[in-house]
């Protein structure tokens, strides 16, 4: 099992590759996006996968990437936010390294999802209402599919990255 990976889960514009990135280069890990994995694999980017093949093929190739975290180990991914919600996706990350859920307040997120038009999952809804939407649903699913969970609120990625290792560590963890 490949114990020294870190997966990092959570919602989108919560900062996982941001801080996966910081982690990396903190620990001297690889660092590795399970959506950059996606685009390689289907030659597509995801708001083009949504829009031709819908999210079903979406969903599949989620499912596929996650038994290729096997093949890594030493690496922090940065998955996507919905990658957590399949429970069989969760047990599958849950058995390739730490799983860290980053839990960001809902006003941060609706802050930094201001704008974005690459998250085919916002698009023409009401970002806050949609935002307290998916969360609602999703909060206790990230919860149940990490080893830790680590309250983020405006800290910098450092910041977030020492939290995770006190997290881990006191989860005895790491
Ligand atoms: C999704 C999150 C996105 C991407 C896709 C679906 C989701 O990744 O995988 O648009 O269901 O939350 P980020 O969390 O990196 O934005």
């Amino acid at each position: 099992m490949a114990r020294d990976n870190m997966i990092l889960t959570g919602f989108m514009g919560a900062g996982k590759s941001t801080v996966g990135r910081k982690m990396a280069q903190m620990t001297g890990k690889s660092f590795l996006d399970t959506d950059l994995l996606i685009e390689e694999m289907m030659g597509m980017k995801i708001s083009e996968i949504f829009e031709k093949l819908g999210e079903a093929k979406f969903r599949e190739a989620e499912k596929n990437i996650i038994k290729k975290l096997y093949d890594h180990n030493n690496t922090v991914f940065a998955t996507g936010g919905g990658m957590p919600l399949d429970p069989e996706n969760r047990e599958a990350l849950k058995k390739a390294g730490h799983v860290i859920f980053l839990d960001v307040p809902e006003d941060i997120l609706a802050e930094r999802l201001e704008g974005c038009k690459d998250r085919p999952l916002l698009a023409g809804y009401d970002l806050k209402e949609r935002i307290r939407e998916l969360l609602s649903i999703r909060r206790p699913l990230y919860t149940e599919g990490a080893h830790v969970t680590v309250e983020v609120g405006p800290d910098d990625p450092q910041s977030v990255v020492m939290k995770i290792f006190r997290a881990l560590e006191k989860a005895g963890k790491y």
